[in-house]
């Protein structure tokens, strides 16, 4: 398959390319500085001279916290540009895949949030990349929404990426233990993302490893347990003693409701995950 991945330099991205090089795709893998997505002109030239036969987009602004103060940037990235993609993989008759967040949800739900679930989106960059999967939606219906959520992997530069590599120093950590959510390596994620682009089958899907899910201080605490880090190096906090800009979910835990009827395999456990990732 032709496949464009965006955002080349990004951790989902770059699982996604050695993902899809693996079994044997001609990858196109497009760096920020290679093809911005947010201009409609150079996505549509791109678009209309690769012919593409799908297109995942891993491409983001990121930074939730810088989002509420970068309002615009966070917007025509993650709504605006995706909007762009779809538009351009709709002229080239492409399959469309486009990664949205856990954070579209609230956190009010203790339970899995599903596909049953209405979105209710709390900071700016979860509005943007709600905004983001209601465009790219009605710019074509072929788009497939891939809802995933605390994602590490890596090159990972997030909490989740590189807390390992901190005990492993000795450092000592905060983790939150009162906030939950699905953890997803993104090895896992990039080959649900290829199987969805092949299914193309469009819907919102949530994509994410199994398991009843943790909190930060869970997952610093099973790191520990399988590299045989000193436990006492966690320091338990609450996510009110952190002082973010950006609201967030207390509880963002993902279900997906139709993944197996249509095939799809449950992603391993997250701790089978962890285990690999940490080797
Ligand atoms: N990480 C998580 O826990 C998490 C959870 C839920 C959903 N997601 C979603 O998963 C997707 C991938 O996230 P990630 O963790 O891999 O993020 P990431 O490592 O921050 O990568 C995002 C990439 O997008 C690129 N980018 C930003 N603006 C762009 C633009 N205008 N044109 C082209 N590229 C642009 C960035 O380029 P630069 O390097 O040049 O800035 C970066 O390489 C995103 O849609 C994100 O919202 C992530």
């Amino acid at each position: 398959m032709k496949i464009l991945i965006t955002g080349a330099n990004g951790m989902v991205a770059k699982a996604t390319i050695d993902y899809c090089q693996s079994i044997g795709d001609e990858v196109v893998a497009l760096t920020r500085q290679e093809l911005d997505i947010t201009d409609a002109e150079q996505v549509e030239a791109t678009f209309l001279r690769e012919k593409f036969e799908a297109v995942i987009n891993c491409a983001a602004y990121t930074d939730v916290d810088g989002a509420e103060t970068n309002h615009e940037t966070c917007y025509r990235a993650n709504a605006v540009a995706v909007e762009n993609l779809a538009l351009a993989s709709r002229k080239i008759d492409a399959a469309f895949v486009t990664i949205s967040t856990d954070y579209v949800f609230d956190g009010a739900k203790k339970d899995f949030y599903t596909q049953r679930d209405t979105p209710n989106p709390q900071g700016v960059y979860a509005q943007s990349k709600l905004e983001g999967e209601i465009r790219a939606r009605n710019a074509y219906a072929r788009s497939i929404i891939v809802r995933s959520g605390w994602i590490y992997g890596a090159g990972g530069t997030n909490f989740l990426s590189v807390i390992d590599k901190l005990l492993a120093e000795g450092k000592s950590i905060k983790s939150i233990s009162d906030s939950y959510g699905t953890p997803t390596f993104a090895k896992d994620l990039a080959s649900r993302l290829r199987e969805l682009a092949e299914l193309d089958l469009p819907a919102v899907y949530h994509a994410t490893n199994a398991g009843s899910g943790t909190s930060y201080f869970g997952f610093a605490k099973k790191i520990c347990e399988i590299k045989g880090f000193d436990q006492n190096l966690i320091q338990s906090v609450s996510v009110n003693d952190l002082k973010r800009p950006a609201p967030r979910p207390v509880s963002s835990k993902l279900a997906c409701l139709f993944g197996e009827k249509f095939g799809l395999s449950p992603l391993r456990n997250w701790e089978k995950a962890l285990e690999e990732y940490l080797k």
